[in-house]
């Protein structure tokens, strides 16, 4: 065996006595909230596909008018002739969703994030990041060079203190954070700590990809950035912000300069949904009212979002739980580290407007039963 295959084995048996190997499972979406894996129909409650847009039929008419007007892929980066009318079209609507000047659509949300934060801060930079931030925020700050510190989670109070010893140290500083935690469910203080930021010329970046149709924003902070793969139901990410701002990024950001643009059809998909959030307001708030309802039935704390993790502790016990609740026919997948810090492997529920109230009450009956 070679080196390369050994290695490959090793750290597999590694993880496979952690429960901590990831696999992959064949998983067609259907109707409503469905899910058919091996054969065997359940309902999902780990897409993020919160108002369930990608199966609207407006949305799949709007993608497959695209497709057939602009072709299959962009077929070259935005700034030489990838730049269709979709992406522009959709580029104009985020941003007055945003209430900024202008937005830029890259090729996924965690290219946008990779590529804004490294255009943004280098290696005499300081980058603060909530320690419960999404993998692509760490992965930016890494990338940029600069001084990278961890703010305990939501704790303004050492951000704070982070800032009142380290700023005068730096030239920029960004502070990383999401309008909703993506493995908690719960929300960023952001009035108050986009006050901190400003009061320390500190720049923030609010990583919307959970937050966009489903709850109240609370704040715009001036990096607003977010992905088109949740609640709009197709595929890429975007950032917006002031106009100076989109234009260096523009020029600046590597993960959109040196990488082919969206395909037309994705963002026109998007467009048609980010149509229907606007002018559908009963549907977007669909998720969060059964997220409560599922909260409430289950005696935890009430939900902020349309997520609701279910902290478990050990991988193996979150694993056999998911498995117990598919043998009910609900998909639940268990998520363990490093997603999520060690010793708190959990199951994350992710509720969408495409659930019955009745399915609701089946997961949270099931969950009692399993854990009685
Ligand atoms: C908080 C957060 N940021 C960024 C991303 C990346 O977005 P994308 O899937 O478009 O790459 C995700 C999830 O995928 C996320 O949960």
């Amino acid at each position: 065996m070679s080196s390369l295959d050994a290695f490959a084995e090793k750290t597999l048996a590694d993880l496979d006595a952690k429960a901590l190997r990831r696999n992959l499972v064949a998983t067609a979406r259907g109707a409503g909230a469905g899910a058919v894996r091996g054969g065997k129909a359940l309902v999902s409650f780990s897409c993020n596909d919160y108002l369930g847009l990608s199966l609207d039929p407006r949305v799949i008419a709007a993608g497959q008018a695209a497709l057939a007007r602009y072709g299959a892929g962009a077929g070259a980066s935005r700034l030489v002739t990838g730049n269709h009318p979709p992406l522009v079209a959709l580029e104009e609507r985020l941003a007055a969703h945003k209430g900024k000047d202008a937005a830029l659509v890259f090729g996924s949300g965690y290219l946008a994030n990779l590529g804004l934060v490294t255009a943004l801060v280098g290696p005499s930079d300081l980058v603060l990041v909530d320690a419960l931030g999404h993998s692509c925020l760490f992965a930016g700050a890494q990338l940029s060079g600069a001084t990278m510190l961890r703010f305990r989670h939501n704790d303004l109070d050492h951000l704070r203190g982070l800032l009142g010893v380290r700023r005068a140290r730096h030239g920029r500083v960004l502070i990383l954070t999401e309008r909703v935690f993506s493995m908690d469910g719960d929300r960023a203080p952001l009035p108050d700590l986009l006050a901190l930021a400003e009061a320390f010329d500190a720049w923030t970046l609010v990583d919307d990809a959970h937050g966009l149709g489903v709850v109240e924003p609370g704040a715009r902070a001036p990096l607003e950035m977010g992905t088109l793969s949740k609640t709009l139901g197709s595929y890429g990410g975007y950032i917006c912000a002031a106009r100076p701002v989109v234009d260096l990024l523009t020029s600046r950001a590597r993960s959109f300069v040196y990488t082919t643009g969206l395909p037309p059809a994705s963002a026109a998909a998007a467009l048609a949904a980010l149509e229907i959030v606007e002018a559908e307001p009963e549907r977007a708030a669909r998720p969060l009212r059964l997220a409560r309802r599922f909260t409430a039935r289950l005696g935890l704390p009430e939900a902020e979002s349309p997520i609701v993790p279910i902290l478990i502790g050990e991988a193996p016990a979150a694993l056999a739980l998911s498995a117990a609740l598919e043998a009910r026919g609900y998909l639940v997948v268990a998520i363990r580290p490093p997603t999520v810090p060690a010793g708190t492997a959990r199951l994350r529920v992710a509720f969408s407007a495409a659930h019955s109230e009745a399915q609701v009450d089946g997961l949270a009956e099931a969950i009692l039963a399993e854990r009685a």
